[in-house]
């Protein structure tokens, strides 16, 4: 029935007779010839129809209105010259329809204009509540056919050219290490117990290795419960990998190797090989944070060691404390950013102030070297100090230094904010590049402070470098992030396959031997027959595609997301449940709803 898809008419099909499907993009009269675009998943044809070329589908042509599902059969033609469309891959031919059929008619009034020629903004609640006029737009439509290509791109990769088979883990499961919060599912016939939904299929895939499958992938889809941000949902995609026999090098090079392939397949992009790979240390020195977007400049600067002694005392109390002293160089700063912006009440101020710094010191740099500054800073700077911060920074007349001062995470977050916020407003930014990299030689710990332990920074089941073994409350992890322009598409490590080093890991985050055994002991036992060396990652597949696709919400790349509120708005899900089927799951709900709430 269906010759070509319209999106695929050119030149060459001149003279042809074919039949499209599709839905009315826009209908114009232009003087009593009809011009239809017509749209279907691959792009637009214009149909044409008048009474005298045309006189069997004329009638019902007029008729059309946007969004009705035709079926046309008419003859290419190229168009007269005035009315090519070089802005469309179908612009030198039309269609005149010998024949139109009409589907479907709309029959309500629709809540936003789909088509492709008024692409104007629509209300995001509106386009999730509709998403299926949403997805037909052409901008939704695209995105999800990228994502298309991107996990045939994977499949292709992984099963044809390396060996990956995929192996599909359970969604009603226990509760895995990711932490996060689980989704709960309680079971009916065994009252009381609950499956967890899967963060991800981590213990699955190590079993997996157990079993001797070698090199599995799965494009799985994956649950926490978390605080939603742009980047995040709560259902969401992973490319999961593992692999055996394999060390933490050939790993990276396996992956750097799918990622270029992607980036050639679905973009048409050689990205250099191999990626860079900075370690968490130099990361968190350089950016103060562990996913730097390293398409610009401004680095920190360390001046701990210039200023402990300084008669300052923000600066030589935070060094004192084992904290530090960082700055944030801004060449041109002088002449962007006002000192009410970096003063209480400022913007910037409170940027850092959200980052939980207490406040924001700032020196400008004037012509040789003179600095301004608060007098407290000026008074108590000796010139060999001054010298020294103006050496490090690299600063020249016109740089604005902003200061950093405390303990180490705050300070590190408070400036890789401001960073991010300066460079974007600065436009410092080349939107057009690509950086790829690794960061390794994460900690295998961190501190918690509200329940005062360590506890593992990627998962308890990576492995520590052999030579840190010896302590490993300040061991480096086997572990690796995949970031791509300042946003973490992928995670892993090489993975503990000795049960007493496992045994260790866990006494260090405070798991005593009944509980991991109450929560992991599958998978200990499992390591008791015979476990591979094994390592994996996993990538966060619509957040790979939401870049991709140069979009900056996640929403933009999965067809039917969840809002910031973990809803759906095209389903109203969640909802509430009959007193029944609670009664079945032996469940009583304690909420009540807040006074004025149904
Ligand atoms: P991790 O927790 O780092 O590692 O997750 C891997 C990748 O998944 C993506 N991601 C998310 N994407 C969207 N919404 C979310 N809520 C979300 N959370 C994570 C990120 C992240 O890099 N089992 C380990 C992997 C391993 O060790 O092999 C894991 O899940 O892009």
């Amino acid at each position: 029935m269906r010759t070509h898809y319209c999106g695929q008419l050119r030149a060459e099909h001149v003279g042809e007779t074919v039949t499209l499907f599709g839905w009315v993009d826009r209908r114009r009269d232009h003087g009593g010839v009809i011009f239809l675009d017509l749209r279907d998943r691959t792009g637009i044809a214009q149909i044409v129809s008048d009474p005298e070329r045309t006189p069997n589908s004329y009638k019902l042509a007029d008729s059309l209105r946007n969004e009705y599902v035709v079926k046309v059969t008419g003859r290419v033609t190229q168009r007269p010259p005035e009315s090519l469309n070089p802005r469309l891959a179908t612009g030198e031919v039309e269609i005149y329809a010998d024949q139109i059929e009409l589907l479907n008619a709309v029959r309500k009034q629709l809540p936003f204009q789909v088509s492709t020629a008024e692409s104007e903004p629509v209300r995001e609640d509106l386009r999730l509540k509709y998403r299926y006029l949403d997805l037909r737009r052409e901008r939704m439509s695209q995105n999800l056919q990228l994502r298309h290509q991107v996990i045939k791109a994977i499949r292709r990769f992984l099963e044809d050219t390396e060996g990956f088979i995929e192996v599909e883990t359970p969604v009603l499961t226990r509760s895995t290490p990711e932490g996060a919060r689980d989704y709960l599912v309680p079971s009916r016939v065994n009252p009381g117990e609950f499956y967890a939904l899967p963060q991800s299929p981590q213990l699955f895939k190590q079993i997996l290795m157990v079993a001797g499958f070698d090199r599995y992938y799965q494009i799985a889809r994956c649950f926490r419960d978390e605080d939603l941000r742009a980047d995040r949902q709560p259902e969401f995609t992973q490319l999961d990998m593992e692999m055996s026999f394999m060390t933490q090098d050939e790993i990276l090079d396996l992956n750097e190797r799918l990622v270029c392939h992607i980036f050639k397949q679905v973009k048409g992009i050689d990205l250099p090989r191999p990626f860079p790979r900075l370690t968490y240390a130099e990361a968190m020195d350089r950016y103060g944070c562990d996913k730097p977007d390293t398409r610009y400049g401004l680095e920190l600067v360390d001046v701990s060691e210039v200023l402990q002694d300084s008669g300052f005392k923000v600066f030589a109390d935070a060094v004192q404390k084992g904290g530090i002293v960082k700055i944030l160089p801004i060449p041109n700063g002088n002449d962007t950013i006002s000192n009410v912006r970096i003063k209480p009440g400022g913007d910037l101020f409170k940027e850092a102030v959200e980052a939980g710094a207490k406040g924001l010191a700032y020196i400008r740099v004037r012509e040789d070297g003179e600095i301004d500054t608060i007098g407290a800073i000026k008074d108590n700077l000796t010139t060999a100090q001054k010298q020294a911060i103006l050496q490090r920074t690299g600063a020249q007349a016109g740089h604005l230094l902003l200061f950093g001062a405390g303990d180490a995470p705050t300070v590190n977050k408070t400036l890789d904010r401001l960073r991010q916020v300066v460079a974007r407003e600065m436009n410092l930014i080349p939107t057009d590049q690509i950086h790829l990299l690794w960061i390794t030689h994460f900690p295998m710990f961190e501190w918690n402070a509200d329940e005062q332990r360590l506890e593992a920074l990627h998962h308890p089941f990576t492995s520590p470098f052999p030579e840190d073994r010896n302590d490993l409350k300040t061991a480096r992890a086997q572990a690796y992030d995949l970031v791509f322009n300042g946003f973490e598409i992928g995670g892993g490590s090489l993975r503990i396959y000795q049960p007493d080093l496992q045994q260790q890991v866990f006494e260090t985050i405070g798991l005593s031997e009944e509980e991991a055994r109450n929560k992991f002991g599958f998978l200990l036992e499992a390591f008791e027959y015979g476990t591979p060396p094994h390592g994996g990652i996993a990538y966060g597949l619509d957040r790979l595609v939401m870049l991709l696709a140069g979009e900056e919400s996640i929403r933009d790349a999965i067809a039917f997301p969840k809002t910031q509120q973990a809803r759906c708005m095209l389903t109203n899900a969640p909802s509430r449940v009959d007193d029944k089927q609670l009664k079945e799951l032996q469940i009583a709900s304690t909420y009540k709803p807040e006074k004025g709430q149904s």
